[in-house]
């Protein structure tokens, strides 16, 4: 008997559910046909990773094994944009992408915040891309427009991967050169994929567009507010946030906490308003992926989130108080002071491997 991730959405509201439901480490919570009578109901339930049993071992579409096979897809198709097809098969890519964020949004979410990579830059992109995606979904960005903007995150920074790797890693020094290519990237990137055969004018403009800032700072031609598209616009707000919560080189990452203070804070008149509300509601300051440290000394992983504010209410842990692996990730509730957040931690060379796909269920 397998435990499965149970996937409910708000349609159960009124009705009853299908399955019997457990936590991962198989504790029956909800028997199947029990009435979800209202939206506070489902909102406890589903606060927290939910499982269903079955017998087939047959394949099912799997997050956590298509996130990795995307994140080393990406990295070839960026690593050689002389290849034939390069358009075709990044745009592959992007609906590929959007399909993981439509399947399970928070495993795509967390998996690519937290599973190993060989290359920060293209971390950086699929993370840009997802977090796009989802507010591109609230923004109610019509599905062709959501492709394309899908598509310009991870290609934005196409024709310098290779200096965003060494300025991440801290190999690049900051030369009058690299800061023209920084300055220059947006329109060569833009450039290279419509030498690469894309013809899709809203990606490319997305692309051009994505460092140009609301007030006019930004670059490459210091475009205002509404002369910049919607979509680079949420774009801008996505790249901006994955920078501060993944860091570089000379500064650590900023926990999401505080990087939606930054923009709200200084860098406020920068990005569009409304895009950023609508970030903040969707990532609350543990959006998954997010690692802590419990009262018990614990290390546990954001899994879901579960409220429509972003709130958390459990979190999965994976190492014990001595820092070991632990045999069954466990559960915890956060509301009781036991397992309490201490503070938001990041991974460690010293940690044991953990099997990151398993906090998601998979
Ligand atoms: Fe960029």
């Amino acid at each position: 008997v397998l435990l499965r991730p149970a996937y409910l959405d708000e349609t159960v509201i009124g009705d009853s559910l299908p399955w019997d439901l457990y936590t991962s480490s198989g504790v029956l919570v909800a028997t199947a046909g029990t009435e979800i009578a209202d939206r506070e109901h489902y909102l406890k339930l589903v606060n927290r990773p939910l499982f269903y049993r079955t017998e087939e071992t047959q394949e099912e579409p799997n997050p956590a094994s298509r996130v990795s096979h995307l994140a080393r897809e990406l990295h070839d198709l960026l690593a050689d944009p002389s290849q034939p097809g390069l358009g075709e098969l990044l745009a592959n890519a992007a609906d590929e992408l959007i399909s993981i964020v439509q399947f399970d949004p928070d495993a795509c979410l967390g998996l690519l915040r937290i599973l190993p990579m060989q290359s920060p830059a293209v971390r950086h992109c699929l993370l840009s891309a997802a977090i796009s995606q989802g507010l591109a979904e609230q923004a109610g960005l019509a599905e062709a427009e959501q492709t394309s903007l899908a598509a310009a995150a991870l290609t934005m920074n196409i024709a310098e991967m290779r200096l965003h790797d060494d300025l991440a890693r801290g190999l690049a020094g900051y030369t009058d050169e690299q800061r023209e290519a920084i300055r220059q990237h947006p329109l060569r990137s833009a450039e290279l994929l419509r030498e690469s055969g894309v013809d899709d004018s809203s990606w490319l403009d997305i692309v051009e567009q994505h460092h140009e800032l609301m007030d006019g700072s930004g670059y490459p031609r210091r475009l205002t507010g509404a002369e910049i598209t919607l979509p680079a616009r949420i774009l801008r707000v996505a790249d901006y946030y994955v920078a501060k919560i993944t860091g570089r080189y000379y500064r650590p990452p900023a926990s999401p906490g505080q990087a939606l203070k930054h923009a709200f804070g200084n860098d406020r008149s920068k990005l569009d308003s409304q895009v950023a509300v609508v970030l903040m509601r969707r990532m609350g300051i543990y959006p998954p992926g997010t690692l802590v440290r419990l009262e018990n000394r614990e290390t546990a992983a954001v899994t879901r989130h579960s409220d429509h504010k972003g709130n958390i209410r459990h979190v999965v842990s994976f190492l014990d108080h001595r820092g070991n692996a632990m045999e069954c990730p466990s559960d915890r509730d956060i509301g009781n002071k036991v397992f309490a957040i201490r503070g938001v931690t990041q991974p460690e060379l010293n940690w044991p491997e953990v099997d990151w796909p398993r906090l998601w269920g998979y």
